[in-house]
């Protein structure tokens, strides 16, 4: 039996029509590589890596967020996965270069 997962990770997947900004396929790739790097790891029952909906930083995806550490990230490319992985999923540390910067939540 599977336990309580320990950690959440959510990738915005959301796909918007129309000429809005969103996170979409690139957030796919995302989810799809963070999936891959979990598999191979001892901690894949204690980790989820979840599709999300709009995380509301459309403009700056694709964005994701890891709980319970309250770790956000932006503009996101395939070849930052395995950091972010490794980093901040696995060594629980942050990637300042990707963090969306705490004033941006105090608007
Ligand atoms: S569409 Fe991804 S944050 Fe809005």
């Amino acid at each position: 039996m599977k336990s309580k997962p320990t950690k959440h990770i959510f990738v915005c997947t959301n796909l918007r029509a129309g000429e809005s900004k969103s996170c979409g396929n690139k957030g796919l790739k995302i989810r799809t590589q963070l999936v891959r790097l979990l598999s191979n790891t001892p901690q894949k029952d204690h980790i989820r890596v979840n599709k999300s909906g709009c995380l509301g930083l459309c403009k700056s995806g694709p964005c994701m967020v890891i709980y319970p550490q309250k770790v956000w990230y932006e503009k996101i490319k395939i070849k930052d996965c395995e950091n972010i992985f490794n980093k901040s999923v696995i060594d629980n540390d942050i990637i300042e270069e990707l963090e969306v910067p705490d004033k941006r939540w105090n608007k």
